[in-house]
């Protein structure tokens, strides 16, 4: 079956990809820097699929490594371009990094594949809508201006992405705007590695309860909100990962939409932070500690997808609910307490 790349495949979402590709049937190759990863996924990776995928470390910032690589493996069909930096904090206090690594890797790749026909499926993101007008929000909203150079680089990668497609035909792009991608696989072999103190609520939430933190705050109790919390699309990462295989398959079937285009990945409902937290508390059945803090500079009030056309042409749809989604978050946590990564 076809070899697909993943760049940043020993990352969150990307190697729960690498699982889902190779149960689809794809060879997954997988480059990786170990930036933000750990080579010890790897091995995690080997037991859950019973095979150890191909895999490459390099910066794809270095455009001669990254033009070797697709010279030595003229057999790539498709790309799945994770490898980003991806923290909205860092990247307002490092936005020269931002910058340099999400769009040096992006162009490098698109280069490397000049007049190669290729299907690239980019890892965007619903912040590309800001606080949007109407929800749940669609794929034709307008895009606001970015609030993070972070966000930034998503939204100009879209461009970049849209303009080449335009331009030349052998690229074929689908771009994914994820909603909130949290849980873990279902082994617990698997899942979110946060290196610190964690900026995002599931981690933050799964390391309270095991009792790395002493507690969660929710960042404000005040907004028009169900309950006064932000409310967000929560994405199961193994239903996503399996979008990632439904891109590549509609860009191989060939694409009525055209050479670029853009699908929403949520399951189209919203929890609140604290329904969160009540979902987490009834799963695990532990009691969070957790208080009502003050706002969070920057956080969007409430966003969900309208995830209608994902449904339609992309022919994906999630499967797993907030319950899963606790439940394996949960697990994995508890995993690594007793199996350390890193
Ligand atoms: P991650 O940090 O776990 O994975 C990214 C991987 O890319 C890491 O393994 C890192 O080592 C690697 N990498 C980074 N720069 C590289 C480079 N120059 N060369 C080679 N490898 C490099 O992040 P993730 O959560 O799996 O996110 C994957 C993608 O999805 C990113 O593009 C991110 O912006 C996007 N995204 C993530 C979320 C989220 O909440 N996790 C939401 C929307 C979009
Ligand atoms: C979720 C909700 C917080 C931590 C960010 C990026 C976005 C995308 C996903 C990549 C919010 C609340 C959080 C805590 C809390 N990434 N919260 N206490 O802000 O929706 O999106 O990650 O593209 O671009 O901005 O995700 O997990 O940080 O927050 O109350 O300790 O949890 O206020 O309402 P967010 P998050």
């Amino acid at each position: 079956m076809s070899k697909i790349l993943v760049t940043g495949g020993t990352g969150y979402i990307g190697s729960h990809t690498v699982v889902e590709l190779h149960h689809a049937g794809y060879t997954p190759i997988i480059v990786d820097d170990l930036s933000n990863s750990n080579m010890q996924i790897l091995d995690q990776i080997e037991k859950i699929i019973g095979v150890r995928p191909a895999f490459h470390q390099f910066d794809l910032c270095d455009a001669a490594k990254v033009a070797d690589f697709v010279n030595s493996n003229t057999d790539i069909k498709g790309i799945i371009h994770f490898a980003a930096s991806k923290a909205v904090g860092e990247s307002v206090i490092k936005p020269l990094k931002y910058y340099h690594n999400n769009f040096f890797s992006l162009i490098n790749l698109l280069q490397a594949f000049q007049e190669k026909p290729i299907n690239f499926v980019f890892s965007s993101s619903c912040t590309v809508y800001g606080e949007p007008d109407t929800l749940p929000v669609t794929e034709s909203a307008p895009v606001k201006k970015a609030t993070s150079p972070y966000g930034n680089t998503k939204q100009v990668a879209e461009e970049i992405l849209a303009e080449t497609a335009k331009a030349h035909d052998n690229y074929r792009v689908i771009a994914l705007r994820y909603f909130n991608p949290v849980g873990a696989h279902k082994s617990a072999l698997i899942g979110e590695l946060p290196l610190g103190v964690p900026q995002n609520l599931l981690p933050f939430i799964t390391q309270t309860a095991i009792g790395k933190r002493d507690k969660l705050t929710v960042f404000g109790g005040d907004y028009d909100t169900v309950d006064g919390s932000c409310v967000r699309d929560y994405i199961h990462v193994v239903d996503l990962a399996k979008a990632h295989v439904a891109a590549i398959q509609l860009l191989e079937n060939g694409n009525p939409n055209g050479n670029y285009d853009v699908f929403n990945v949520g399951t189209g409902i919203g929890y609140s932070v604290l329904q969160t937290i009540a979902a987490f508390e009834k799963v695990s059945g532990k009691r969070l500690n957790y208080e009502v803090g003050p706002r969070r500079d920057g956080d969007v009030v409430q966003v969900w997808g309208d995830v209608s056309k994902s449904s339609k042409e992309l022919g994906w749809t999630a499967e797993l609910g907030i319950d899963d989604m606790m439940a394996s978050a949960w697990a994995w946590e508890k995993y690594l307490k007793e199996n350390p990564i890193g």
